[in-house]
């Protein structure tokens, strides 16, 4: 087995490119200390663990976790702890979520669901999680593990207020951002407020670093939804068209919808459809062919500049700026 091999691929390109993004000590401790906390498992959860570790993820919740302290103090092997516990964290919620959206490839690979199956897949998640909370409870990370309990719970709320809305093409913006903030946006906010918590920061300090994660987290999963639409699948890693496949209505559905000219003809499709896969051919035609992709991107950088906002109050430093660069990178993200 490969968990004691931390040297992999990590995905990280899009940030790699400006040197000065990325600091490559501290992301070879991170990614390290996320193989540590796997390595004693065995059997098929351990080759199930292998599996996702060697696959490609962008570590952007540890990462955020670790800039986020490292404004405020050193590197301490608690805020290491408390990164790898988030990106375990996000690795479970990424393996449970591929059940939840029938997905068969997850970073490049195929999905824990697809090549084991939905019990494993879930059980494996579940064993991630508690990997994840060993380590925040063995090092008296009790403030982080709080965030990291809050930003769960939202998640859960989040997918199934999602598996409610299935094929609900009456959903409203509200409802969308609000399913987007617990599923996603919370979970960054509370990435970066676990590691300004790790670091001793103040309570001024943690809630202008939430709010950039929350912002943040907005924009990542708008951009998100709009790479359902338009993203290459060898560059993603994941399927596409999967959220419409599935019913997941997002942004650009929404926006198509309520499109002047565009929405009575996606509504006509909505009645008409005899499958889902004409369903979706269809609406993928006319959500490229009515720019609502462009509209829907200028959410996502409204949420970009909010969120660089709350960093300008933050002290300035290496990671501060760091922070600053990830929300520029976000926009250009293909994976
Ligand atoms: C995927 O997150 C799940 C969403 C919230 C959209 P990432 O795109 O950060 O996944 P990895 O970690 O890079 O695989
Ligand atoms: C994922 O949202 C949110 C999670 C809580 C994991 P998506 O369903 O859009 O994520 P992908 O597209 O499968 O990565
Ligand atoms: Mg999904
Ligand atoms: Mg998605």
């Amino acid at each position: 087995m490969l968990l004691n091999n931390f040297q992999q691929d990590t995905g990280l390109g899009f940030l790699e490119q400006e040197p000065k993004t990325v600091d490559l000590p501290e992301l070879e401790f991170l990614e390290r200390g996320i193989w540590e906390a796997l390595s004693d498992s065995e059997g098929p959860v351990r080759e199930m663990c292998s599996h996702i570790l060697n696959g490609r993820g962008k570590r952007i919740r540890p990462l955020l976790v670790l800039h986020s302290g490292l404004i405020f103090s050193g590197l301490t092997s608690e805020l290491r702890n408390a990164a790898v516990a988030a990106e375990l964290i996000h690795m479970a919620s990424l393996v449970h979520d591929d059940v939840i959206d029938n997905s068969s490839i997850r970073r490049h690979k195929p999905s824990v669901n697809s090549l084991w199956d939905n019990t494993y897949a879930v059980l494996c998640g579940d064993y991630l999680f508690a990997k994840a909370f060993s380590l925040m409870s063995s090092n008296t990370l009790t403030g982080c593990m709080n965030y990291m309990v809050e930003a769960i719970g939202n998640m859960c709320r989040g997918e199934i207020e999602q598996a409610n809305n299935r094929f609900n093409f009456d959903l409203g913006l509200d409802a969308y951002y609000d399913c987007i903030a617990k599923k996603t946006a919370i979970f960054l906010a509370c990435c970066c407020k676990s590691g300004a918590h790790a670091s001793g920061a103040d309570e001024l300090y943690l809630k202008l670093v939430g709010e950039y994660g929350l912002n943040l987290g907005f924009a990542f999963q708008i951009i998100d939804d709009i790479l359902d639409f338009s993203g290459r699948v060898e560059v993603m890693g994941k399927t596409r068209y999967n959220d419409l496949r599935q019913g997941n209505i997002t942004l650009p559905v929404i926006l198509l919808l309520n499109h002047d000219r565009h929405g009575p003809r996606a509504r006509d499709i909505i009645k008409r459809h005899t499958s889902v896969e004409q369903l979706v051919d269809h609406l993928v035609n006319l959500v490229h062919k009515s720019g609502v992709m462009d509209k829907a991107f200028d959410v996502a950088r409204t949420y970009i500049t909010k969120a660089k906002q709350c960093l300008s109050l933050l002290p300035g430093s290496r990671h501060t700026d760091f922070l600053r660069n990830l929300a520029d990178k976000l926009l250009l993200r293909t994976s």
